[in-house]
């Protein structure tokens, strides 16, 4: 085995490292197959631990000298770190080690990318770098010293001495080792400054590979937004002179928040119009922002360990959501986010791999880098917003960073600050942090007119998830509003605290029956099971105010029309479609959100609906219900979409803001439907002037559903084949839009393509992750799809155990399925299972899924 035994560890066996650290110094003799590390590290007892035994983590390295207080030791060393006897009093260890960056295909520790190296060390990938204490309680200041013959040499902090061949840093914020980073490279700078509130000016620098230059400008700004946003909204203000930001082509993740040097995936920092889409420029304003967030959300207040994850992560996503609703429009920001949530966190808190959004075991923590720990964990946060208010909310957050600053801190002390805070007891909606799943709620609607009195009856329920059979009842925040017949809003959003299993909320005084609208702006991640009929939706779609129900009634159109299409061979409702009609016609309406509307529920998410009645989905004919449902749109809206799609071609140079972002969006969504009345002419167009991805991107792909996609991939190839981002696209491009029956084939010959490598997590994701996100095309009958993706994740595993153990993923549904495909879905399952040396992740992850 490459990794040691698997262990579980568990949150209630936390105890301080016996030690603690006043100074760490590093020096890094860079090398590809054999650089030197060096460190001198100062330890003293700590007075608040027991446990004395002096252990540092450490993995594939190998062991040149160690020493303590200058005189040479021999540790005893296993493959997990080595041990050591130590003075009871302050000492200094010292040692010399020698790892390999150009081998280190996993990308976690010290690596190499296109001939430069950097790091990744969130979360236990130091213990790849050099023997050390590699939990996250355990903080210290470094100063580095990177030798090399690179033009740029990086690390954490302040830069210190340079000169040829060397470069000193200087980080004096204590820190956890999981933060380090080191860069070096042939780079090219794009640099800034940046004045914060009290007037401290910040070199601001984003380092790219030579030929991404023009890429960084947008990144840039993004960056500068944030830094603004975070004083004004946190009072969060930078604390380094320089603010470092690296471009890396081979990145296990979106981006690292390492203090003061964050390391970036290049797909989630490079931007220009005529490469990125709105949505990637969307995407890296939200990652930007997210890493610098972290500065204070994750760097000065750390986790205790590592079941900690959501009170830095939750946060900041949290964090990075509001500031996206503040750069854009925020119902059309909370739409993106409940729509995320949906596709990636239900189906995970409803299978097997549910978790707590702290949970409280794991064998090998990335496999806990989850939409549970982010999303759930920023949904949780916003509950507490909504239950406290604005005002409490940022008054305890005050607190919280006066209190906790410099800490390792748990969801205990978070907690314990709201209540301190604002008086409240909060244990009951702790809950949220420690109980899996995805409550139920479901609604019964009471009218008394001799009293004008409208009831609402709530029930809430939890299923069971692994390894918690019961659920408490929980505190949701259920926002709700009440319109009249006439559609006016009679009773403005108000917070209903359910706190029991069953609970009634009375509204007196009415004159008339209301039509209630619950749970506006997704006030909690919870499922409605709510019983009214489409008229009622209609009317929703029609008039409520809350544009996030407003949205989601139609949305609920949809989905009970397509449920019916799939059981019943129903043809499409008609409201849904004249509902649709009126609000793409309101021109007052913002273009971004229209074009929300005209989605519909993934065929994934048809699915798990189906699976929750208890029924077996047919991938099949839920293709074909979505595809018909699609049809249905395009004929209904015909007399509309040619005005659609030229009101909103955007003149003049493109510009990523959310207007013209809006507005193409909703341009894309009528030649959408427009491909399928016209056989893709307006797509061809669309193609052939395209001057801007977004455009160019969007015909490619209705070229593709138009079956006419040949020449325009081949143009495609040959204008962009030097860009490996966009060539990414390119791959993906080509399985999504495959039909279902094809699709294993095409993703099989895609892999043989010359641009194809697996060992770049971009590249890999951009083939394999389309193959499985195919809904008709992975649970083809065939099987195809499962054998050809348990081949591939074979062959990642030794090289990259993290990216392998992520896309297991893509089976965590397996059980919604008929026996036929369950059994050849387990197989493969088993299969991998059966892989000798599988690693830790994928061994944890595919048990899991197994269950
Ligand atoms: N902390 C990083 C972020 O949220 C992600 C690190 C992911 N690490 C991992 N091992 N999966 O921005
Ligand atoms: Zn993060």
């Amino acid at each position: 085995m490459r990794d040691a035994a698997p262990q579980t560890i568990y949150l209630k066996d936390y105890t301080p490292f016996g030690y603690l650290i006043d100074g760490v110094q590093l020096t890094f003799k860079l090398h590809p197959t054999q650089t030197r590390v060096l460190s001198r590290i100062q330890f003293r007892p700590n007075p608040e631990a027991t446990d004395k035994t002096f252990f540092l983590h450490g993995e594939q390295l190998k062991l040149i000298s160690a020493k303590i207080d200058g005189a040479d030791i021999t540790p005893s060393v296993t493959d997990a770190g080595l041990t050591a006897t130590v003075p009871d009093a302050p000492f200094v260890f010292e040692a010399e080690v020698e790892i390999s960056p150009s081998t280190n295909f996993a990308l976690e520790g010290l690596y190499m990318s296109n001939g430069m190296y950097c790091t990744q060390c969130e979360a236990e990938g130091f213990r790849k770098i050099t023997y050390y204490p590699d939990r996250p309680d355990v903080m210290a200041t470094f100063d580095v010293r990177v030798e090399g013959d690179e033009k740029v040499l990086l690390s954490n902090g302040n830069p210190g001495v340079s000169g040829p061949g060397f470069a000193d840093w200087s980080d004096p914020w204590k820190k956890p080792a999981y933060l380090f980073a080191l860069v070096a490279g042939d780079l090219i700078n794009h640099p800034d400054r940046f004045t914060t509130k009290s007037g401290k000016d910040v070199e601001l620098n984003i380092y790219v590979r030579p030929g991404d230059e023009g890429k960084c400008a947008f990144g840039m700004q993004a960056l500068k937004k944030s830094m603004r946003w975070d004083e004004y909204v946190y009072g969060r203000e930078y604390d380094l002179d320089i603010f470092n930001i690296v471009a890396v082509d081979d990145f296990n993740m979106g981006a690292m928040e390492n203090k003061g040097l964050n390391v970036f995936n290049s797909s989630a920092v490079l931007a220009s119009p005529e490469t990125s889409t709105d949505a990637n420029f969307e995407r890296i304003e939200a990652i930007i922002a997210h890493e610098y967030f972290h500065n204070w959300t994750g760097n000065r207040i750390t986790c205790r360990d590592w079941f900690q994850l959501c009170l830095k992560e939750g946060l900041t996503v949290y964090r990075d959501q509001q500031f996206t609703a503040d750069m854009r429009s925020a119902p059309v920001a909370r739409i993106d986010n409940v729509l995320a949530l949906r596709a990636r966190q239900f189906p995970e808190d409803q299978g097997p791999l549910s978790h707590p959004v702290r949970p409280e075991q794991f064998q090998e923590i990335n496999n806990f880098y989850t939409s549970t720990v982010y999303e759930k964990g920023a949904e949780v946060i916003g509950m507490l917003k909504t239950l406290v208010g604005d005002a409490e909310y940022y008054k305890a957050l005050d607190l919280y960073f006066d209190r906790h600053d410099g800490d390792a801190a748990t969801i205990e002390d978070w907690i314990t600050v709201f209540q301190d805070s604002t008086g409240r007891d909060l244990t009951q909606f702790k809950l949220w942090y420690s109980q899996s799943g995805t409550p139920k709620l479901s609604i019964r609607e009471e009218w008394d007119a001799s009293s004008g009195t409208f009831t609402l009856h709530f029930t809430q329920s939890t299923a069971t998830t692994p390894g918690q059979t019961t659920k408490d009842a929980k505190l949701i925040p259920i926002a709700v509003g009440l319109l009249a017949a006439d559609g006016r809003e009679t009773h403005a959003t108000r917070i209903l605290e359910m706190t029991k299993a069953d609970q009634s909320f009375a509204f007196t005084g009415l004159s008339a029956r209301p039509v209630p609208s619950i749970l506006r702006g997704f006030s909690a991640p919870v499922m409605l099971d709510q019983n009214i009929d489409n008229a009622r939706r209609a009317f929703l779609l029609a008039h409520d105010t809350d544009a996030f129900n407003r949205w989601e009634a139609g949305r609920d159109l949809a989905r009970d029309t397509l449920l019916s299409m799939i059981r019943n061979d129903a043809a499409p409702n008609p409201d849904y479609l004249s509902g649709l009609h009126a609000v793409l016609s309101d021109s007052d309406l913002d273009p971004a959100y229209r074009a929300l509307m005209v989605g519909q529920p993934s065929e994934t998410e048809l699915a798990g609906v189906l699976a929750d009645a208890g029924e077996t989905p047919d991938p099949a004919k839920i293709h074909a219900a979505s595809e018909a449902l699609r049809d249905a749109k395009a004929k209904a809206l015909a007399d509309i979409l040619p005005q659609l799609y030229a009101e909103n071609q955007v003149t003049g140079a493109y510009e990523p803001d959310a207007t013209g972002a809006g507005k193409r969006a909703l341009g894309n969504a009528a030649l959408s439907m427009l491909t399928r009345l016209d056989a893709g002419e307006a797509a061809e167009k669309q193609y052939s002037t395209a001057d801007n991805m977004t455009l160019q991107l969007a015909a490619l792909a209705k070229l593709l559903d138009a079956g006419k996609g040949d020449a325009a991939l081949s143009a495609f190839y040959a204008q962009w084949k030097e860009d490996r981002l966009v060539i990414d696209k390119w791959f993906a491009l080509q399985i999504m839009h495959a039909k279902p029956q094809d699709v294993a084939a095409v993703t099989a010959k895609l892999t043989q393509h010359t641009d194809f490598d697996m060992k770049n997590p971009n590249r890999f994701r951009s083939v394999i992750g389309p193959l499985a996100a195919h809904h008709a095309g992975f649970h083809h009958e065939s099987g195809d799809a499962y054998s050809l993706l348990a081949d591939w994740l074979i062959k990642l595993d030794p090289l990259n155990p993290q990216t392998t153990a992520r896309m297991c993923a893509a089976c965590q549904t397996w059980k919604r399925y008929d026996s036929a495909r369950q059994a050849k879905i387990k197989i493969q399952l088993e299969r991998i299972l059966a892989t000798p040396d599988l690693s830790r992740d994928t061994t944890e992850m595919i048990t899991r899924i197994l269950g």
